[in-house]
């Protein structure tokens, strides 16, 4: 396939006026030095959606979606980035120029590409196979119907039927062109070690899984057979296109609805997003079975805070789960949680029921989650005093988790009414528990470490450690967050803005520029720190790459620009200033001050186009993740920007912003690794192992010294650049 050409894509990006393109869909009306209009991604009567010229970006504050204008057209009209150039270049006239990819970028699209192809071909084979053939329509079909799902839900999720043979689908596809290669790498077949080749999927049917824009990246097949020695579901592997942590059922098909209903619900299986569906309920999806990760959390939450789960009735599985709404509530969602009668699941309960009753039930069923837990728990703790104190400690914990104080401090108070006990007892227990919280993280760590070796245990024993270690670090990280979006927020916002100068250490005379993102990334890397959120990591690589390698070129095509717009304008004024024919002193005052404002012209827009190169590049790059964290970063909520309006611009003062922001985040760091030194002393005393003791004492005495260090640092005001972090 062909791409536009570099030079035409960075002329659509500069043509491309947000205000003009946002209002080919929406009406906008001007409020202040923004414009406001109804967010055409979800329905609502009151406008939230706010379009600022000046950043070239628009954004809904009610569902969260916008962007530059590339990302709005991708996101309203579900175009491809290359879609979306093509759209805006015919808008603004610009004649396309393309050019062939590079070897390694059509080997690379083309294996994604190749990949997405081979699924979608996959996908109506199986989607054939289930009307067309005879096996099909006795089987697949049938079941379907058995299970009462109308021809409209197979339609919409696309569901199909894989015939019982070892190589039909591979013939189908190898017929129509479609090399093994691909088949392999998206999971469709398999090679045993033998190195035949046959099919994943066969005498099932088939629900495809779809990315949150609709392309088919994994598919489930559930056996109709009702033997046991048969796994109930095969699902596809992970792939270089399908990562099941990012991946939720029913996503791309409950999207709007979620937006619009601004909360999503959440079931276990396939089965139960289709018949909710077919019951109108629509904002449903799947955690395909196993319990949440942080990506699919971090998906639900670009929709809405509030989240529903429901629950069968069985009272094993609640248990089993309460322990994963802990991660829900950590991301700072609104829980509720719904049990269904008696025997239901959610797909049996909405075949049974009219729309109108299911709905009405889920109205009146609803409830807090920390309130649900605590009756449950209290339920079965009955009047034993001793039970109903773990009860006790077991509710706090999970508000300990909750990121809002505020919030943390209104479900004790209600949880205290619940129990009977008293409010500040509670608050007290509940702020130990969350200067706690990471201390007993890291001695748990250090627990699973100290077990002799992996032989030893049993393969649940293996889950349950590693499901530990992902809960550790998604907790670390969790800590960790705030303050790693606080600094890339400022590193986006900023850029190659030289905030200040430093000595060249070659030539003493010499001062030369230092450059916030510059200066970022190498303090970090002076004192080895890096982000832990996978995906602020990639998005601050992708700010230094683009930094380094594309800034220089464009920053001096842009210098040379104004020094010529700089001359014309000095031109102009002199002559303006001749013609008036004042006095020679007069001349000569008027000559300096003309100096001195086309200078100082100059100077902001140069200063403006380095803070903002490397966000601009951002927010309207191919890189799905690059473009959606940085969108998000960049743009403040509303309440935010009227807050601090009054506060001198975040420009000058980035010399004790960005050390300040730096170094809160090595703090925290150094906390992290403090609570972790501490748990392993805890258990090198319990060993009697004195010689680990005192390497411990010795290493956490370091850190101790260095975190006094911070804490000086941090209360010094004025800041010498020359004696920055990094650049001594
Ligand atoms: N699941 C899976 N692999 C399994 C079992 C379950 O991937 N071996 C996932 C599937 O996504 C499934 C969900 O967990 O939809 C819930 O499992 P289960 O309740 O056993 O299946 P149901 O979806 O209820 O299937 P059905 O109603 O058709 O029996
Ligand atoms: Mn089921």
């Amino acid at each position: 396939m062909k791409k536009i050409d570099r030079e035409t894509v960075q002329k659509i990006l500069d043509a491309a006026d947000i205000v003009d393109v946002v209002s080919d869909f929406v009406s906008l009306k001007r409020r202040g030095a923004n414009y406001i209009g109804l967010c055409p991604f979800h329905n609502e009567r009151t406008p939230s959606f706010s379009v600022s010229k000046s950043k070239g970006i628009c954004k809904c504050f009610s569902c969260g979606k916008g962007g530059a204008p590339v990302n709005f057209l991708m996101e309203l009209e579900q175009m491809s980035y290359q879609e979306a150039l093509r759209w805006l270049a015919n808008k603004y006239h610009i004649e396309i120029k393309e050019r062939e990819e590079s070897e390694e970028e059509r080997r690379q699209a083309s294996e994604r590409e190749q990949m997405f192809a081979v699924n979608e071909f996959a996908l109506n084979h199986f989607k054939q196979n289930l009307t067309d053939t005879d096996d099909g329509r006795a089987i697949g079909l049938t079941y379907f119907r058995q299970r009462g799902i109308s021809d409209a839900m197979i339609e919409r999720f696309r569901l199909g039927y894989a015939i019982d043979r070892s190589d039909d689908l591979r013939n189908a596809a190898n017929h129509a062109g479609y090399k093994d290669e691909y088949l392999e790498k998206t999971g469709l077949t398999i090679r045993n070690e033998q190195g035949r080749i046959y099919d994943r999927f066969r005498g099932r049917v088939i629900y495809p899984v779809h990315t949150l824009s609709g392309k088919v990246v994994a598919f489930g097949g559930r056996t109709l057979r009702t033997d046991k020695s048969t796994a109930k579901y095969v699902n596809s592997p992970e792939s270089q296109i399908y990562r099941k942590s990012f991946e939720l059922y029913g996503m791309y098909q409950a999207r709007q609805a979620i937006a619009r209903t601004d909360k999503c619900i959440l079931v276990e299986g396939y089965m139960d997003v289709i018949s909710m569906h077919q019951a109108g309920i629509e904002n449903v999806v799947a955690s395909s079975g196993t319990s949440l990760t942080d990506g699919q959390i971090r998906m639900i939450h670009r929709f809405t805070q509030n989240v529903t789960v429901i629950y069968d009735s069985d009272a094993a599985g609640i248990k089993a789960s309460l322990r994963g709404i802990d991660l829900l509530l950590a991301e700072g969602l609104n829980i509720k949680v719904l049990l269904l009668p008696d025997g239901d699941d959610p797909d049996s309960f909405a075949q049974h029921n009219p729309a109108e009753v299911v709905e009405q039930y889920i109205k009146d069923n609803e409830t807090d989650f920390i309130r649900f837990k605590t009756r449950i728990l209290l339920e079965d703790a009955g009047s034993d005093p001793m039970k109903r104190s773990k009860v006790i400690s077991d509710i706090l914990r999970s508000i300990s988790v909750i990121p809002d104080a505020v919030t943390r401090g209104v479900y004790a108070d209600e949880c205290a009414r619940l129990m009977g006990v008293k409010a500040d007892m509670l608050h007290i227990q509940l702020k130990k528990l969350v200067a706690d919280i990471a201390y007993r993280q890291a001695l748990k760590q250090q627990g699973d470490k100290a077990r002799s070796s992996v032989d030893d245990l049993t393969p649940q024993q293996i889950q349950d450690a590693s499901d530990d270690v992902a809960d550790i670090n998604a907790a670390v990280s969790r800590r960790l967050r705030p303050y790693e979006e606080a600094l890339l927020k400022l590193v986006l916002k900023h850029g190659n803005y030289a905030f200040t100068s430093y000595t060249n250490p070659n030539n003493q005379q010499e001062m030369l520029p230092l450059r916030v993102i510059d200066y970022v990334a190498a303090d970090l890397e002076n004192d080895e720190v890096t982000f832990t959120d996978a995906a602020l990591a990639h998005v601050f690589q992708c700010a230094v790459d683009m930094a380094a390698n594309e800034w220089p070129d464009a920053h001096n095509r842009f210098v040379d620009n104004q020094r010529q717009i700089m001359a014309d304008r000095l031109e102009q004024g002199r002559r303006a200033l001749a013609a008036e024919s004042m006095s020679v002193a007069d001349i000569t005052r008027g000559e300096i001050e003309l100096n001195e404002r086309v200078q100082r012209e100059f100077d902001e827009a140069v200063a403006d186009f380095d803070a903002g190169f490397v966000a601009r590049r951002a927010v309207s790059s191919p890189d799905d993740m690059l473009r959606r964290i940085s969108t998000d970063l960049i743009v403040e909520p509303h309440q935010l920007s009227k807050i601090y309006s009054n506060v001198p611009s975040e420009r000058e003062r980035l010399l004790e912003l960005l050390p300040r922001t730096l170094h809160e985040l090595k703090s925290m760091h150094l906390s992290v690794e403090l609570d972790t030194i501490l748990g392993e002393l805890k258990l090198a005393q319990e060993r009697n192992d004195t010689k680990e003791v005192t390497r411990l004492i010795t290493r956490m005495m370091e850190r101790k010294a260095l975190q006094n260090d911070f804490a000086r640092y941090l209360g010094e005001r004025n800041l010498n650049p020359d004696r920055l972090p990094g650049w001594e």
